[in-house]
């Protein structure tokens, strides 16, 4: 398990009561979901608190192909047979680190099912496969994030999952704080981070106009960092901000027009 501590301190700005919430829930071992847009810190958050508490983190990024054997284990055939092999889940559960699905609503049904033995006051995780019945460690805890943005009526959570879960919010943060965040992160100053952050406020702003996704604190880290480099801003911006974000020639030549009106 020391395999998967978090060696040094993850830089991570509170935005809000998220770090003395989330300890409240660690202590009584409550199931957490992160909900919030991409690239807004929920993974650096995870990471973060798991350094604090000093508990390992072992981190599951979920998708539609994930079946339940990858989260539980399987039997491997080697030269003496056959060999259980315990999957990142169980690996948790029986020695007890915090363990993160992201992105939990990309996998099947059958597979969120497997947690719920896991995550109500039971906290066993059944290995019907091995015919064993893993209790989970005291130090256990399982944290999910999920962007309600992507949710379609097929690809939701059941409620019966999500009723398992205590949630916290996350966002971009607000404008000081996203100067701070991209200022630390890519070595730009304060003057030209909070460039960066007007630009993404104007993007956000059109999220639902054209845009589907508002441009995220990760987006401009890169382009602060492009920036740090030596790269010339506008240039940077380009690469980094605008033509990820959309295919749509006249929405790139609004954005470009934009980030012209800060570089
Ligand atoms: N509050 C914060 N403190 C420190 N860094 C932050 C914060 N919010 C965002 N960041 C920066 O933004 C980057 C992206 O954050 P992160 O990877 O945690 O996003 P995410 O919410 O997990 O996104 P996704 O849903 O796509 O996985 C981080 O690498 C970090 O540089
Ligand atoms: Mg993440």
């Amino acid at each position: 398990m020391t395999d998967y501590l978090v060696p040094e301190e993850p830089y991570y700005r509170g935005v809000g009561d998220e770090i003395a919430m989330y300890e409240a829930a660690y202590e009584i071992r409550m199931p957490m979901m992160l909900k919030g847009p991409t690239g807004c810190g929920k993974t650096r958050f995870v990471e973060h608190m798991a350094w604090k508490l000093g508990k390992p983190l072992i981190t599951v990024a979920c998708n539609e192909d994930m079946t339940a054997s990858d989260l539980l284990g399987r039997f491997l055939l080697d030269a003496n047979g056959t060999r259980w092999q315990d999957g990142p889940l169980t690996l948790a559960a029986r020695f007890g680190a915090i363990c993160y699905l992201d992105e939990v609503v990309e996998a099947r049904q059958d597979t969120t099912v497997a947690i719920h033995p896991l995550t109500d006051n039971r906290r066993i995780l059944p290995l019907e496969r091995k015919g064993e019945v893993v209790k989970a460690h005291p130090d256990f805890q399982l944290v999910v994030s999920y962007n309600p943005g992507y949710q379609s009526v097929m690809k939701d959570l059941k409620q019966s999952t999500k009723q398992r879960f205590g949630a916290l919010d996350f966002d971009y943060p607000t404008h000081d704080i996203e100067v701070e965040i991209v200022s630390h992160e890519s070595g730009v100053d304060a003057e030209t981070a909070s460039k960066l952050v007007q630009i993404a406020e104007r993007a956000r702003n059109l999220k639902g106009h054209g845009l589907d996704e508002g441009l995220s604190t990760r987006m401009l880290v890169y382009a602060g960092s492009l920036i740090a480099k030596g790269i010339e801003p506008l240039k940077a911006c380009r690469v980094a901000l605008v033509r990820p974000i959309t295919d749509d020639v006249d929405m790139r030549d609004a954005l470009d027009a934009a980030v012209t009106t800060y570089f």
